[in-house]
């Protein structure tokens, strides 16, 4: 026998014995995993742990090799990891992110289908909606070749000025948790890995790579943590994105506190921390704190994980066992989420359903839109005869937010000068124009205007029966908003046309809340976020009056910067990356959004929960009971409208006694239901104890307090319709709401 005869022997036979136990796909992930970890070599668990950028970014560093993308990644993408083939284990194609299959930039995109932001989908109120974009946008990534995709973005809106908010799912910690947890949910019902992202307080982007973020543990756990509990709960993300921000000093990729102690022990995660893209910054510190995987190690001032980490195993900082725990959380999330027993292969995009998915997408869509304001002027009169359509290149299609996350669809455009030419750019359009939407439904002359001419375009809306203008506020990552107002001049020219027409509407393409100094003066307001490739037939179809508007806001709109707990941003944009700036998040604690209006009797511009609709509903019989260690609220809802709509039950909870919440109430459950007129539902809806508790950080246990509550359901956090009390026992809970 030659020699390369009997290595090739024994390599097989060695695959044969580390097989046998892993092929078994009735075992557990858990039994696979330990199996396939005690078959890999040291390299080979190495490997696992090790991530590369994948796209040649030569803009990066003028072309070293660190941004030279590995030839088995996938090209123009976030990451790639080697798989083990003699094991059967996968490689890790990465691909960001929440809103469909992006891609790094590149003159050749991937095109793609994209979603409404996530703000948007968080304000449809609808966890099925978020479902079906999930499970939609996890098979684009399939059909591409993917099989991690890096959405599930969680951070709480703590500031509203957050350049990445589009990304997110709002302020309140039960709703963000269920879209979000919902969304990667359907993500991974396609056999690949999502991740749950930026683990943890990501609030802004200004100094993102080294803020130092100080929060309390039982105001953390009771806000953004509960709102990542509630996410893994549901979703159950095989993998979590730890942040590039500090938290109470230590890096949130090296921090004991957030990965070890919380998602590891208390939550009982059993996939794999990833970092960040640049957010690594140690060996034995990260690998010790929680971080189970080095992600795109170029962007990170050493390959930390590579020699470093095998150097620091040999010689007993990180424990051999440690090191093979590492590699045992990244092959499970390969079990546990069939991608290995279902590996993807390869660009399949020639299947994808395109008219499927773009339906799916215009669905979200048309349940995310907010209806702010109506006195009467929709939907557009049929009787109109003339309309003047203003601005937002409404003629092209709609704006989406910027970043890593960004997808590229069919007939995207940037505009010439417009945005930066550099990340988080190119500032991107999709070619769904709502003006053509808006002509392809009405017999009316419908005229457009570029909006860049205040005058002219007032000249032009003087007259006309109906008036709508399209305002845009681009937001993207890395950046953070100057003031909420709205960019380029636009407050302006809504000003000076409401002026020339009160029959004007204003359609709002936003990444996050703005303020609208012309709101008297007009007479509808549409906030329509970011939303995705089928995103000018949503706005056209809620405009005519073809979908009723379901959206409710899932953040607090502020009346100032003035009213929030930060007026200024801390951080300035010019520190290096060698400062280390502070932000307090104990200012307002848990009391974010409507918590801190409410506890400040402050009053927003539009509170949370906030949505009009063409019809009316109306609740009835609301009761509650205790049950289990939590509650159970009754109440029926009906349409006493003329039209057929979905309204958002809201049902909020509050202790009749201090009962040392952070703030008077809190969203307990809450309902999308639709009605047609006349119809009615009767609702059964469960509050999670941790909704009516306050979370000890010395025992780790929630306490329901003994006393009465007001269980109440509402039209927004500002708006109660109904209240019953009920008396709950005292109750406690461990750390997992138990
Ligand atoms: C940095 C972003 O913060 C993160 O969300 C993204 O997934 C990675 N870059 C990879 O592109």
């Amino acid at each position: 026998m030659t020699k390369t005869k009997r290595l090739l022997l024994s390599a097989a036979a060695l695959s044969m014995i580390a097989l046998s136990p892993l092929a078994a796909s009735a075992q557990t992930a858990d039994a696979r995993a330990d199996a396939a970890v005690k078959a890999m070599t040291q390299a080979e668990k190495l490997q696992m742990v090790f991530g590369y950028f994948s796209t040649n970014a030569t803009w990066m560093t003028g072309g070293t090799k660190n941004f030279i993308f590995p030839k088995e990644g996938l090209p123009d993408s976030a990451g790639y990891v080697p798989g083990i083939a003699r094991l059967g284990i996968p490689a890790q194609w990465e691909t960001d992110a929440g809103v469909g299959v992006a891609t790094q930039r590149s003159p050749t995109p991937r095109l793609r289908t994209a979603l409404p932001s996530g703000l948007a989908t968080s304000a449809t109120w609808n966890p099925d909606t978020a479902f079906a974009g999930g499970a939609m946008i996890g098979n684009e990534a399939r059909l591409s070749g993917f099989n991690v995709q890096l959405a599930g973005g969680m951070d709480l809106v703590r500031e509203p000025r957050n350049g990445r908010n589009f990304e997110y799912s709002g302020e309140d910690p039960l709703l963000a948790g269920v879209i979000t947890g919902n969304e990667i949910k359907g993500i991974q019902s396609n056999h690949i890995v999502s991740t749950m992202k930026h683990y943890a307080f990501n609030a802004q982007e200004t100094n993102r790579f080294t803020i130092d973020v100080k929060v309390g543990d039982k105001a953390a756990r009771e806000s953004d943590l509960l709102a990542f509990q509630f996410a893994y709960e549901i979703g159950q993300p095989a993998s979590v994105m730890c942040a590039y921000n500090r938290v109470n000093g230590a890096y949130s990729c090296e921090n004991d506190w957030l990965l070890n102690q919380v998602l590891k022990t208390d939550w009982g995660f059993k996939g794999y921390v990833m970092s960040d893209w640049g957010a690594t910054h140690s060996t034995v510190a990260a690998a010790n704190a929680g971080l189970d995987q080095e992600s795109g190690w170029a962007f990170d001032k050493s390959p930390y994980f590579a020699d470093a980490l095998k150097e620091a195993v040999n010689n007993g900082h990180v424990s051999q066992a440690r090191l093979d725990d590492m590699a045992k959380r990244v092959v499970w999330a390969l079990y546990a989420t069939g991608a290995v027993d279902d590996p993807v292969k390869g660009d399949q995009s020639a299947t994808i359903d395109w008219a499927g998915h773009a339906k799916v997408t215009q669905t979200d869509a048309e349940e995310s839109l907010v209806l702010l304001k109506n006195n009467g002027l929709l939907p557009l009169a049929k009787a109109a005869k003339k309309i003047v359509v203003i601005g937002g290149h409404a003629d092209f299609g709609v704006l989406s937010g910027g970043g890593s996350s960004q997808v590229y669809a069919e007939g995207w455009k940037r505009f010439d000068g417009e945005g930066p030419d550099g990340f988080p750019g190119p500032l991107t359009y999709y070619a769904s124009s709502p003006l053509k939407g808006i002509q392809a439904r009405t017999k009316a002359s419908v005229v457009f205007n570029d909006g860049k001419d205040p005058k002219a375009a007032a000249r032009l809306a003087r007259g006309a029966d109906m008036v709508i203008v399209f305002a845009t506020q681009w937001t993207g990552e890395s950046i953070d908003v100057p003031d909420l107002n709205l960019p380029d001049n636009q407050d302006a020219l809504i000003s000076a046309v409401a002026k020339a027409n009160k029959k004007t509407v204003v359609v709002l393409e936003t990444g996050g809340p703005v303020v609208m100094p012309w709101l008297a003066n007009v007479g509808a307001v549409v906030e329509a976020w970011y939303p995705g490739t089928s995103g000018g037939e949503a706005i056209a179809r809620v405009l005519t009056g073809e979908v009723n508007p379901s959206g409710r806001l899932p953040v607090t709109f502020p009346a100032s910067l003035d009213q929030t707990p930060r007026p200024k941003l801390d951080g300035d944009p010019k520190l290096d990356d060698d400062a280390h700036p502070h932000t307090d998040y104990d200012i307002e604690g848990a009391a974010i959004g409507y918590k801190w209006f409410d506890k400040k009797s402050l009053k927003p511009l539009f509170p949370f929960g906030y949505g009009l609709s063409y019809s009316t509903f109306a609740t009835s019989g609301l009761s509650a009971t205790a049950d289990g260690k939590g509650a159970k609220v009754s109440v029926s809802v009906k349409n006493t409208g003329k039209v057929a709509g979905s309204t958002v039950t809201q049902v909020y909870v509050s202790p009749a006694a201090d009962a040392g919440w952070e703030a008077p109430k809190r969203l307990g459950a809450f309902a999308k239901t639709a009605l047609n007129p006349g119809e009615s539902k009767t609702l059964s809806l469960g509050v999670d104890p941790r909704l009516l508790a306050t979370y000890d950080s010395a025992s780790k246990t929630w306490t329901v307090k003994a006393g009465d509550y007001k269980v109440m359901t509402g039209n927004s956090a500002t708006d109660i319709t109904a209240t019953t009390t009920i008396h709950l026992d005292q109750q406690t809970l461990d750390v997992r709401g138990k």
